[in-house]
C-alpha cells in the first residue's frame, strides 16, 4: 500500500476533518498538495498533528514572549515526532479593549473553539496569559473537547521605584490613589507608570491572570508546577517545550478535558481560588468554563468551601508578595500539598497521574513567609464570599480577603451614580453629598449595560475624602472589578440594573446593610416603595442593532451564571 493511501485510511494528522468538496480523496490529495506547498516532507505530513493556538499580537504586551513560546512547543512536538502547527486567534490585550476585554472573552472562546473543531489536528496547545485569554481558551476548549494543554506566558518580574519593588497592578492602583490625594505629584507619578511593568508576562500580582494560571493548573490542564514560572526565566522555555513533547501523549491517553473538567475538578480550583485570595473574576470565569461542561456553581456551595478554607498565599493585592516570590516559594506543588486534606485526588491531569500521584512527589524547599501551612494561614477562611439579600437575590461577591474588616458589618447611607458616565462626572465634586461612611452605589454597569461589565467596580474614593486621608469605603455595583485591586468592594450584584434588578432601584439617602457575618446585603427600603419605584423606572437603554454587541446584549448571561452566552452553555 502507498502512503499516500495509508494516510487516507488513518483518520489522525491531516486526513481529520476533511475539507468538504463531495470526494474525500480529492479532498485529501488537494489538502496534501497544498501543505506540500510549505515544504512539508510526505515523512512530516504522515505524522500527528499538534495544533498550537498563537496569540502573539501588537495589542498584548503581556503576550510579548508567545513567538518564543511557539517555537519551543514546537521543539517539544518535533522530538515526540509529532507535527507542529501554530495557528492564530483573536488575541485579548486587557487594557487595549473598549469598552472592556470581558466583552470579548466570549468571541475569544468561539473562535478557539471553532479553530480547533474546524482544522485538522490529534492535540491542542493553548498559548495564553493576559486576564481573559485563558480563560477564552479554557472555554473553548471545554466545548470542541480535543485533548487540550494549556501553556500560560507567565508573570511579569516586578521594578523598582526609589528602592521599593513595583508589580503591576496592584502598585498601580497604590500610587494612582496617592497622585489623587496629593500625597504623589506628577513628576513622581511618571516615572512610576515608567517602573510598573517592566518585562513581558503577566501582571505581577495574584491578579486575574495569575489566579486563572492557578486555576487552569488545579483543573490538571497544564503541566504540574507551571502557572508561576516568570515569564522571563529559562524554565518558562523548558515548560513549553515540556508541553509540546506531553500533547501527544495526552492525545495517546485520550485525556479530553471531558476527563479533566469534572465536578470534582472544579471543586478543587474553588478550593484554590479561596486559599489564593484570588482574583474576584476567577469565580466568573470557573463559573463559565464549568458551564461548558454541564457543571453548576451554586454560590451557596463558594460560601461553604469558603468557610473551610484558608487562605494560604502571601501575595499582593491580599498580602505582600509578587508571583515571582510565589514561583520561588514552591509555587502550586507546594499550595497544593496544603490542601491536598481538602482535595478530590483522584482527579486526573494532562499527563495521565492523578492529582494525588503528582502530589506524592517529595516536596521540596517551601517559603513559609509566602506559602503557609493549614495550621498557620493568613485568614481562617477563604478570600471570597457570596452575599445574599434583596439588594442581591441572585449573589454578589467581595472579595473579604483584600478588605477592610472593619467595615464587615455597616449599615450606610447610599450616594449613587446612576452610570459609569454619572461616575465620571461627579466622583470628584466639590459639592457631592459624601461622608467617609456612606455607601457608593454605581448602577447600569453589568454583563448587559451598555459597557458590557467592565472592570469599574473599584470606585474611586471621592477626591475630597481620599484628600482628607479616606482610603476605603464600602461600594457596591453590579460590574467587576480587576484582580489586582483591593478594598471593601461588593461586585456582581446579579441581577443587574439592566434586567431590572433591585440595585437599580437604589436612590441617594438609602440605607444599606453589609454584614459579612451574616453573607447578606440589604436595602432597607420596604416592599411596596421598591415595587413603586420598579414600575417608574424610566425604560431601559436600547439594545445594539447589529453585530457582535447585538449578540453579545441578547445572549450574554448574569454574573452567576459566568456571563457566557447562554447558546454555548452545555445542559446539565
Ligand atoms: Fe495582561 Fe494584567 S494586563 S495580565
Amino acid at each position: 500500500m502507498s502512503d499516500d493511501k495509508k494516510l487516507s485510511n488513518n483518520a489522525k494528522g491531516f486526513s481529520r476533518g476533511l475539507t468538504n468538496y463531495g470526494d474525500k480523496d480529492f479532498s485529501l490529495y488537494l489538502r496534501r498538495s497544498f501543505a506540500k506547498s510549505m515544504g512539508y516532507s510526505n515523512e512530516m505530513l504522515e505524522r500527528p498533528i499538534v495544533g498550537i493556538v498563537n496569540t502573539a499580537s501588537g495589542y498584548n504586551n503581556c503576550h510579548r514572549g508567545v513567538p518564543e513560546l511557539v517555537e519551543a512547543v514546537k521543539r517539544g512536538v518535533l522530538i515526540r515526532g509529532g507535527l507542529p502547527i501554530d495557528f492564530p486567534t483573536i488575541s485579548l490585550g486587557e487594557v487595549f479593549l473598549n469598552p472592556t476585554s470581558l466583552m470579548f472573552r466570549n468571541l475569544m472562546s468561539m473562535d478557539t473553539e471553532e479553530m480547533i473543531r474546524a482544522q485538522p489536528m490529534d492535540a491542542v496547545v493553548l498559548v495564553g496569559g493576559c486576564d481573559k485569554t485563558v480563560p477564552a481558551q479554557l472555554m473553548g476548549a471545554a466545548s470542541a473537547d480535543l485533548p487540550t494543554i494549556q501553556l500560560v506566558v507567565g508573570p511579569m518580574m516586578t521594578g523598582r521605584y526609589e528602592g521599593a519593588r513595583l508589580g503591576a497592578c496592584t502598585d498601580c492602583r497604590r500610587f494612582w490613589a496617592d497622585y489623587r490625594a496629593g500625597r504623589v505629584d506628577t513628576a513622581q507619578i511618571s516615572a512610576i507608570e515608567g517602573n510598573l511593568a517592566t518585562t513581558m508576562g503577566t501582571c505581577a500580582v495574584m491578579g486575574t491572570a495569575s489566579t486563572m494560571a492557578c486555576i487552569a493548573e488545579t483543573l490538571g490542564l497544564t503541566l504540574p508546577g507551571t502557572a508561576a514560572i516568570p515569564a522571563v526565566h529559562a524554565d518558562r522555555l523548558r515548560a513549553a517545550e515540556a508541553t509540546g513533547a506531553q500533547a501527544l501523549e495526552t492525545a495517546r491517553l485520550g485525556l479530553t478535558p471531558s476527563r479533566l473538567i469534572t465536578e470534582k475538578s472544579v471543586e478543587n480550583a474553588l478550593r484554590v481560588l479561596l486559599a489564593l485570595g484570588g482574583s474576584t473574576n476567577g469565580i466568573l470565569h470557573l463559573t463559565a468554563i464549568a458551564g461548558r461542561r454541564g457543571i453548576a456553581i451554586p454560590l451557596q456551595r463558594l460560601n461553604e468551601l469558603s468557610d473551610s478554607t484558608p487562605v494560604l498565599i502571601n501575595l499582593k493585592p491580599t498580602g505582600d508578595g509578587y508571583m515571582e516570590d510565589f514561583h520561588s516559594a514552591g509555587g502550586m506543588g507546594a499550595l497544593l500539598r496544603e490542601l491536598s486534606p481538602l482535595l478530590h485526588l483522584d482527579c486526573l491531569t494532562v499527563t495521565g497521574a492523578t492529582l494525588g500521584e503528582r502530589l506524592a512527589a517529595a516536596p521540596g524547599y517551601v517559603d513559609r513567609a509566602i506559602i503557609r501551612g493549614r495550621e498557620e494561614p493568613f485568614e481562617a477562611v477563604g478570600g471570597l464570599v457570596a452575599l445574599f439579600g434583596n439588594l442581591a437575590p441572585g449573589g454578589a461577591i467581595l472579595k473579604r480577603s483584600a478588605a477592610d474588616a472593619s467595615l464587615f458589618e455597616t449599615t450606610g447611607r447610599a450616594v449613587v451614580f446612576t452610570s459609569l458616565e454619572d461616575l465620571a462626572d461627579r466622583i470628584d465634586a466639590e459639592d457631592l453629598d459624601v461622608k467617609a461612611d456612606d455607601i457608593l452605589v454605581l448602577q447600569n454597569a453589568g454583563p448587559k449595560s451598555p459597557s458590557g461589565m467592565p472592570e469599574a467596580g473599584y470606585i474611586p474614593i471621592p477626591k475630597k475624602l481620599a484628600q482628607a486621608g479616606v482610603k476605603d469605603m464600602i461600594r457596591i455595583s453590579d460590574c467587576r472589578m480587576s484582580g489586582t485591586a483591593f478594598g471593601t468592594i461588593v461586585l456582581h450584584v446579579t441581577p443587574e440594573a439592566a434586567t431590572g434588578g433591585a440595585i437599580g432601584l437604589v436612590q441617594n439617602g438609602d440605607e444599606i446593610r453589609l454584614s459579612i457575618s451574616n453573607k447578606s446585603l440589604e436595602l432597607l427600603v420596604d416592599d411596596t416603595e421598591l415595587e413603586r419605584r420598579r414600575l417608574s423606572t424610566p425604560a431601559r437603554p436600547a439594545r445594539p442593532s447589529r453585530g457582535y454587541a447585538k449578540l453579545y446584549a441578547d445572549h450574554v448571561t448574569q454574573a452567576d451564571q459566568g456571563a457566557d452566552f447562554d447558546f454555548l452553555m452545555a445542559s446539565e
